[in-house]
């Protein structure tokens, strides 16, 4: 039996950018999912395209338990955690020496296919590596991690990031004049906001001109917009949407002695409340229990 956990994500910079080879940054947060895979002649496993592919890519059959500490469906990475950690703990329990890096690329791989062609590798790397990733085009690259203080509004309204990703794609068809230079814009915050990563303060200005810039794309819902304002005024340097939007989550950077502060004013406003912080150890074996 072999116990692996791998942890969720938020991006803080490119969303939806990032879909049309533009930079993006992302980080690798707290809340995990844990992942049982036990060598049985008799497999058990929930019913998941994301674990039968594990098990496809690997060549081989086991049972699976899941525990997970991450909302599924909101943008905070649970398909590419369960991917990556179902595939790590297959690798242990059967012995089969893949890398770190065959992982991030099988689970990268696994998603694709279950997304039907539309994921970037953005959730698989940082799951897979933990701490912060630059994204763009076909490289990745991890940047030096940094103690930010964030807490995350799970806005509880249900949204399909495919459905999001085509709505934009749509928009963009429709007025290329003000779409294109939008993602423009994006890619300046991204690459502007990554020399200030140490700096909470100026980094929570740059996500505030990312939300803008995500409302004008049409990725912004009533509910998110109350909790990115409830945020701002309990005193966040910055907050938006993280991920496909239109439901989902938001994400404020805040100081550390207002996160409390900035939870309660996210969960007056009728959604869930996660204070979180960077992971920097990706994923990783467990204990057996
Ligand atoms: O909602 P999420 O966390 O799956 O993020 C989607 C991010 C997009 O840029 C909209 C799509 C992608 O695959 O990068």
């Amino acid at each position: 039996m072999a116990t692996w956990s791998a942890p969720g994500k938020v991006f803080l910079f490119g969303e939806h950018a990032v879909v049309y080879g533009k930079p993006g940054i992302a980080m690798a947060i707290k809340p995990r999912v844990f992942v049982t895979v036990r060598n049985t002649k008799r497999p058990q496993r929930a019913k998941s395209p994301y674990i039968d592919g594990c098990f496809d890519a690997m060549g081989v059959v086991g049972s699976v338990y899941i525990n997970s500490q991450i909302p599924s469906s909101s943008g905070l990475g649970s398909s590419a955690a369960v991917t990556v950690a179902t595939l790590s703990a297959i690798n242990d329990e059967f012995s089969l020496h893949k890398t770190r890096e065959d992982i991030a690329n099988m689970a990268f791989e696994i998603e694709k296919t279950v997304q039907k062609g539309r994921a970037s590798p953005t959730d698989t790397t940082v799951s897979t590596y933990g701490g912060i990733v630059f994204i763009s085009g076909g490289s990745r690259r991890r940047l030096p991690p940094q103690n930010l203080h964030l807490v995350i509004g799970d806005s509880l309204v249900s949204h399909s990031t495919a459905r999001m990703v085509e709505q934009v794609a749509e928009l963009k068809k429709k007025h290329p004049e003000i779409i294109d230079p939008v993602l423009d814009a994006i890619e300046g915050v991204s690459m502007s906001a990554i020399h200030h990563l140490n700096n909470p303060r100026e980094l929570g200005r740059y996500m505030n001109m990312n939300q803008s810039l995500l409302e004008v794309l049409g990725v912004g819902h009533p509910q998110l917009s109350r909790l990115i304002l409830a945020a701002r005024s309990a005193g966040a340097f910055g907050a938006k949407i993280t991920g496909a939007g239109g439901g989902g989550c938001m994400v404020a950077l805040c100081p550390k002695q207002f996160k409390h502060r900035i939870a309660g004013a996210i969960e007056a406003s009728e959604a869930r409340a996660i204070v979180t912080g960077i992971d920097t150890e990706g994923v990783r074996k467990e204990k057996n229990v």
